[in-house]
């Protein structure tokens, strides 16, 4: 009875801890629930693999249990020496073909799976989305376009959208976990693959390649929306005029500030090729700062004041004037403004 109420609690703890631990995920940021392409021909390779290794597992554990009461050390057998066989041929051939077949099991579907996501042959026919990763940010330019953006991608449901990536810095590393498989962001060769989405959603994107003090930091979203609104969004962000004066007067004093502390030297707001920084356009439609913070006021205005305590080693730090509290107000008041499309996150989750 004692036993069994030991194993009780053994199990009702396990499955307390693996409540408390599915909590600490964030939504759609999991390769186990495939809402794409690509994640769900990796989810069936995950399964296919640990089916493998499970039947490997039971089957050495029942020969290992079986070998222990079959051979234990018996009363007044102490001195006995089984029959030995090592050198048995067949014994050999087994153990050594079983294992092969195994291999070619998993490996035949998972190269087949790596060429069928590397596929480009419908890329001329699809939407293109040049990625720059930079420490530790993501650069979108839209092909054929001629508009940019920054930390946010937007995609219609349903339809591959091709990623040409290339890195501006070291390795980075692409990863959409509940859309695609990863891949590498190179500093020479682009490598692309394909995006498929198969609802609409905000997902998680993260680099998965360490890149610096900030890797763990360098997140992006890519927002799946109808194709109406994709559509709707791209004619709106080739619309963006960078010079229009915003409404409130502390947000016209902000977009002065932004201009004199030549904050355009590295952000463009709508179509540039400046990309020192993140491009900025549409910023106050981001649900997040740097790819992680909530974007609100005050966290933006920390943020200007010291970008180093939120995101260490970027190279905003110490590479603009230093500015006041009232002058970052004023300033974050400008950007928060930044609105060019009534597409956003919310459109996808609705
Ligand atoms: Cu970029 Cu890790």
């Amino acid at each position: 009875m004692k036993g069994w109420m030991g194993k009780i609690k053994a199990l009702s703890l396990l499955g307390f801890l693996a409540l408390i631990l599915s909590g600490c995920g964030k939504e759609n940021l999991t390769a186990l629930v495939p809402k794409g392409y690509g994640a769900e021909v990796s989810m069936d390779l995950i399964i296919l693999t640990t089916v493998v290794m499970l039947v490997v597992f039971a089957v050495v554990m029942a020969i290992f249990i079986f070998v222990l009461i079959r051979f234990r050390k018996k009363k007044g057998q102490e001195d006995f020496i089984p029959k030995q066989v090592e050198g048995n041929h067949t014994l050999e051939t087994v153990w050594t073909v079983i294992p092969i077949l195994l291999l070619i099991i998993i490996a035949i579907p998972t190269v087949l799976a790596t060429f069928d996501l590397a596929d480009e042959t419908e890329a001329s026919d699809s939407i293109n989305i040049d990625v720059t990763g930079y420490q530790f940010w993501w650069h979108f330019d839209y092909q054929g376009e001629d508009f940019q953006t920054s930390q946010d991608i937007y995609i219609p449901v349903g339809e591959k959208v091709y990623f040409n990536m290339l890195s501006s810095d070291v390795i980075h590393y692409f990863w959409v976990p509940s859309l695609s498989g990863k891949l590498d962001v190179n500093p020479e060769n682009e490598n692309t693959f394909y995006i498929e989405a198969y609802e609409e959603g905000v997902y998680w994107g993260k680099c998965a390649e360490f890149c610096g003090p900030s890797h763990s930091l360098m997140d992006f979203k890519v927002i799946v929306v109808s194709k109406e609104e994709y559509e709707q969004w791209v004619a709106d962000m080739k619309n963006v005029d960078p010079d229009e004066e915003p409404e409130s007067a502390v947000a016209v004093e902000g977009k002065e500030l932004f201009q004199e502390n030549n904050c355009m030297g590295c952000h463009a707001i709508g179509s540039s090729p400046v990309q020192t920084g993140p491009n900025l356009t549409n910023f106050g439609n981001r649900e997040t700062l740097a790819g992680v913070e909530d974007l609100d006021k005050d966290t933006l205005v920390k943020w200007l004041l010291d970008p180093e305590e939120i995101k260490p080693g970027n190279k905003m730090t110490d590479n603009y004037p230093a500015l006041n509290k009232e002058d970052a107000e004023k300033i974050a008041e400008y950007l928060l403004q930044l609105k060019h499309t009534d597409i956003t996150s919310e459109s996808a989750e609705n």
